[in-house]
C-alpha cells in the first residue's frame, strides 16, 4: 500500500498500540511486537466470535474489521495493527478509509511482500486462508515489486481450526501439514510465507516436515520492525511503563492459555461484544 506522508504529531507516546485478529494468531505479532518494543502499551482484540475469517465473505471481513478499528481508536490507541492476513486481504482499504490518516495501520502482508520481492529470487510458497488466497494479495503486492519472483498461492483452511481446538503438536495437526505441504504447487519452492498468523504456532512442525531445504519467513519479525520504524520516525516510541489489555468477543479457553503462555498469567481477558 503506497504510504502517504502523514502528520501524527497530535500523538503521544504514551498512548497504546491496538492490534487485533480473529483469535489467537495475532498474538504470534504481538509478541515479536513486545519482545522488538517492551516499553510499549499495548491493547490486543481477539475476535473470537466470528473465527475464522478464512471462511468468510469479503463483506462479513469489513464489517468485524472496520468495528474493531473503531474500537481501538476509542481506546486512544496511537497506531493499529491489523494482525490478520485475512483482514489485511479484504478490508485493509476499509480500514484506512475509517482511521481517515489518524493513526498509522500497519499491515502484515505488505511489509512482508516487499521485503521478500527484494532479498529473495526464486519460487516463493505462500500457504493462507481461503480468504487470503482469493484475494491474490501475496502474488500481487510481491510481483509488484520484483515481476521474475514465482508466487504459488495455497489455501490451506483446515489449520486454522486446529490451533484454535489446541491441536499443536497432535497427530491430526501433523497429517494435515503433511497433506498440504505435500501439494505439487509447493514442489518446487525454496522459500514458504506463512501467509496467516495463526500459522507460527506451527512452526515447529512446519519446519520438521521441510528440514533446512525451504526458508520459513520470520512475517512477525519483519511487522514488528515496520512498526518500530513508523513509531520512532514520528517520535512516539513509548518510554514509560508498558502494560497490555486484551478483549474478547468470546472467552476461550485456548485463547486464555495461549494468551498467558505469552504475556504471562496475571493477564484478564475482557469481554467485548463486538
Ligand atoms: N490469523 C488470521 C490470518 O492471518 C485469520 C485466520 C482466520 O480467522 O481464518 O489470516
Amino acid at each position: 500500500m503506497k504510504k502517504k506522508k502523514q502528520d501524527y504529531s497530535h500523538l503521544e507516546a504514551h498512548q497504546p498500540i491496538g492490534i487485533f485478529d480473529s483469535g489467537v494468531g495475532g498474538l504470534t505479532v504481538a509478541k515479536e511486537i513486545k519482545r522488538r518494543l517492551p516499553n510499549e502499551r499495548i491493547i490486543y482484540f481477539g475476535d473470537t466470535k466470528h473465527l475464522p475469517y478464512g471462511e468468510k465473505s469479503k463483506e462479513a471481513i469489513i464489517g468485524y474489521c472496520t468495528k474493531i478499528a473503531q474500537f481501538l481508536l476509542d481506546k486512544n490507541c496511537k497506531a493499529i495493527v491489523i494482525a490478520c492476513n485475512s483482514a489485511t486481504a479484504n478490508a485493509l482499504k476499509e480500514v484506512i478509509a475509517l482511521v481517515d490518516g489518524r493513526v498509522p495501520v500497519i499491515d502484515v502482508i505488505h511489509p512482508v511482500a516487499e521485503k521478500i520481492a527484494f532479498e529473495i529470487h526464486t519460487t516463493v510458497g505462500v500457504i493462507a486462508t481461503k480468504a487470503t488466497v482469493a484475494s491474490g494479495i501475496y502474488r500481487k503486492s510481491i510481483r509488484k515489486h520484483n515481476k521474475y519472483i514465482k508466487v504459488e498461492e495455497l489455501a490451506t483452511p483446515l489449520l486454522v481450526p486446529a490451533i484454535e481446538e489446541g491441536l499443536r503438536n497432535h497427530p491430526i495437526t501433523h497429517s494435515i501439514i503433511y497433506h498440504y505441504l505435500s501439494n505439487k504447487k509447493l514442489k518446487d519452492i525454496e522459500t514458504l510465507i506463512l501467509g496467516c498468523t495463526h500459522y507460527p504456532l506451527l512452526l515447529e512442525e512446519i519446519k520438521q516436515y521441510y528440514g533446512t531445504r525451504v526458508r520459513i519467513i520470520d512475517s512477525p519479525t519483519i511487522v514488528a520492525n515496520e512498526l518500530a520504524q513508523v513509531l520512532e520516525k514520528n517520535n512516539l516510541l513509548n518510554k514509560e511503563m508498558p502494560y497490555y489489555q486484551f478483549f474478547v468477543s468470546d472467552v476461550t479457553k485456548n485463547f486464555e492459555k495461549i494468551s498467558r503462555k505469552i504475556f504471562g498469567n496475571q493477564i484478564q481477558l475482557e469481554l467485548q461484544e463486538l
